[in-house]
């Protein structure tokens, strides 16, 4: 018998298609300084990443970015997954899905589209992206709809958005949304950077639960609601990507294999490029893929914890941010001995409100920056600050900027 059997191959592949964004959400997974990373694959070069996945047994294919429908290849790429045998699906912000596009994606075989919003009203939807794209966005849903695909809307919430739920779920209603995700911010890559400005506080999250409850009688099975509360109000981490290297595999634009999106700010990883490397050798053979599969890898508490083949330590890259160490338990869990790092964010985000309400004021305040001028101010304003994800603040950031 082998005491190592060969782990399985991937079975989600995430083609992250470009680092490009018409938008400028101030939550962006992306890396703060993705514009040192602007090199994109050919179509070529995705096709042959796509055909050496599926052949190690991935049935899932997702394209974003960024927003992968600034690639023109995009109907090309998504008729090839199909022909592999992939279910295939668009996480878009839908800006730039004109009708012929949509056709095309028809005709490509794409079988599944999770559109995004900001918020409900144009005012806030606006303001979050930085762009005009409210009005745009509602014709895409309509048009979406139209082509016969299930209508699948996805919303980030934080502190600045999770007291409009109710119109949040509304507006889905109205457009007709079979599966909205209400998903709570995960603080990487721009989110972890405003992380200030978005953490909510206990109040919010739980008028925000008890919102969605009472909805979810309401609406029966007209349309599905997921809410994930965010990590840092838990007491135990999440099993991230299932655990590092285990099912997910994700190729950043510029052909560098991930673990998981937000790896490549990881110190100490050479991550392997499927322009030179193949996608077997990759997953199977390279240090990064194998550093923290499984769990031989853990130190305590991680090491002997009952619940370690339920959350495979919890979240690598949170770990990093928040520790300095990838090694390191998930300090979301309340057995890390930096489990007080993420309470003091969480007091943090408490403190700030209570002030406002000392201020007699509801509305958000934090400075703004959007400008190459706003971030010589930004040194010195007492508010938390909010980086807008743009090219420029991208040239001023470092993935360890805290
Ligand atoms: Fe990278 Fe969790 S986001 S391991």
């Amino acid at each position: 018998m082998n005491a190592n059997p060969r782990p399985d191959g991937p079975l989600w592949l995430l083609a992250e298609l470009t680092y490009r964004c018409p938008l400028h959400c101030v939550f962006c997974y992306n890396p703060v300084d993705y514009m040192r990373q602007q090199s994109e694959m050919s179509t070529a070069e995705w096709k042959e990443t796509m055909r050496q996945s599926r052949a190690l047994g991935a049935v899932q294919l997702g394209f974003s970015g960024g927003e992968p429908l600034l690639r023109d290849d995009l109907e090309e790429l998504v008729a090839y997954g199909h022909e592999l045998g992939f279910y295939t699906n668009l996480i878009t912000s839908g800006i730039g899905l004109k009708p012929a596009r949509l056709e095309a994606l028809k005709a490509a075989g794409l079988d599944h589209i999770q559109v995004s919003f900001q918020d409900a009203t144009q005012a806030a939807n606006d303001a979050l992206s930085d762009t005009k794209t409210f009005q745009k966005k509602l014709e895409i849903v309509q048009a979406v709809k139209a082509a016969g695909w299930p209508m699948v809307l996805n919303v980030v919430l934080h502190k600045l958005n999770l007291d409009h739920i109710d119109a949040i779920i509304e507006l889905a209603e109205k457009l007709g949304v079979e599966y909205l995700e209400l998903a709570n911010t995960q603080y990487y890559g721009w989110a972890y950077q405003n992380k200030a400005t978005l953490i909510p506080t206990h109040e919010q999250l739980k008028h925000a639960e008890e919102r969605v409850a009472a909805w979810r009688e309401k609406l029966g099975n007209t349309m599905k609601l997921l809410f994930v509360v965010p990590d840092y109000f838990e007491k135990t981490p999440k099993p991230c990507m299932n655990g590092w290297a285990k099912v997910f595999l994700s190729i950043a634009p510029d052909g560098t294999a991930l673990p998981c999106q937000a790896a490549r700010m990881l110190p100490g990883f050479e991550f392997p490029n499927v322009k030179t490397h193949r996608i077997e050798h990759i997953w199977f053979k390279s240090d990064a893929f194998q550093r923290y599969r499984g769990d031989s890898w853990m130190k305590d508490p991680c090491r002997t914890c009952p619940d370690k083949e339920k959350d495979y330590g919890g979240c690598r890259c949170q770990a990093y941010l928040i520790t300095g160490e990838a090694e390191n338990a998930d300090p979301v869990c309340h057995k890390s001995p930096h489990h007080d790092k993420v309470v003091e964010f969480v007091n943090k985000a408490q403190h700030h409100a209570q002030q406002h309400e000392c201020k007699g004021s509801n509305q958000p305040d934090y400075f703004k920056v959007q400008k190459p001028e706003h971030q010589a101010q930004a040194l010195t304003t007492a508010q938390p600050i909010v980086w807008y994800r743009n090219d420029s603040n991208s040239l001023h950031l470092s993935p360890i900027d805290k």
